[in-house]
């Protein structure tokens, strides 16, 4: 959302809770059925993501990047793999995920098998300033609704440029506050002294109805999420619900598209 995070947000940002986080919410078919009908007509079944990533999204990126056949994708932040695995298998190129949860990359190594073959995926921990990739291993990078969360953007996008081959496309999502030049306000400034050119940031539309929606039906269905993913995992949605419903309608949704300078 920002460049900057306060020392609350930053407590329950760790490895460990997220893993908690996705095992049990992979328990919760209800779960899914929320975020389901949350993005209606703009929800890939397929990629059960656990963030916003309409359908349009994942048109906007097989637009946006073109990746040759037997390229390479970096997914960082990958969590349960959806998103990357989509676009790897839709484009004929080769994935990469990283991630720092240990059980969301197991959980998406298992749904590999059914998306790709083996010489074309690969899900391994590491953090967004420490990926364990070799320099200039991807034509492109993705992130959906998690480069953002890095405690040290800078530094994260240091480790992006490292990664990519020089020329090489950066598509991340996030939300920055609604302002005509947002992208420009918040992410041209780190882009430029990490080696990359702002290209474009597009708005995605809905978006914060659609969070609207999640929010409101995980909170009209607590008792039932509890029962399915226990009360910790549940409380964390509800404290993620209260911290981003105030500001939803001050914020817009969007992909920033960057380009490795060469
Ligand atoms: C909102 S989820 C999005 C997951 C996935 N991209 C999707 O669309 O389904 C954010 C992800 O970022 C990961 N993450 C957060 N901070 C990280 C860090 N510093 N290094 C690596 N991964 C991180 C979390 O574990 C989580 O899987």
């Amino acid at each position: 959302m920002s460049l900057e995070h306060d020392e609350d947000v930053a407590a329950q940002l760790s490895p460990q809770a997220f893993d908690a986080q996705f095992r049990a919410q992979h328990r919760s078919p209800l779960l899914t059925e929320l975020w389901a009908r949350a993005w209606g007509e703009q929800y890939p079944a397929e990629v059960r993501p656990n963030s916003g990533c309409p359908w349009r999204l994942l048109g906007l990126m097989v637009a946006d990047l073109r990746p040759a056949p037997g390229a390479t994708i970096a997914d960082l932040g990958c969590g349960l793999g959806g998103p990357g695995l989509w676009l790897a298998r839709a484009t004929g190129t080769r994935l990469i995920g990283v991630d720092w949860s240990a059980a969301a990359v197991e959980i998406a190594a298992e749904r590999a098998r059914h998306w790709l073959p083996d010489e074309r995926v690969e899900f391994r921990t590491g953090s967004f300033t420490d990926t364990g990739l070799a320099d200039g291993v991807a034509d492109a990078v993705i992130s959906v609704d998690a480069l953002a969360l890095a405690m040290d953007p800078q530094a994260a996008l240091a480790e992006v440029r490292r990664v990519l081959r020089p020329g090489g496309t950066l598509l991340f999502t996030g939300a920055e506050p609604r302002t005509p030049d947002a992208a420009a306000t918040v992410w041209e400034e780190p882009l430029r002294a990490a080696g990359f050119r702002l290209d474009s940031r597009t708005e995605l539309p809905g978006e914060g109805a659609a969070w609207g929606r999640l929010y409101g039906s995980i909170r009209q269905h607590q008792g039932r999420l509890r029962e399915q993913m226990g009360d910790r995992a549940t409380r964390t949605l509800l404290a993620e619900a209260d911290m981003i419903e105030p500001h939803i309608e001050q914020l817009s949704w969007g992909v920033v598209r960057a380009r490795a300078t060469e």
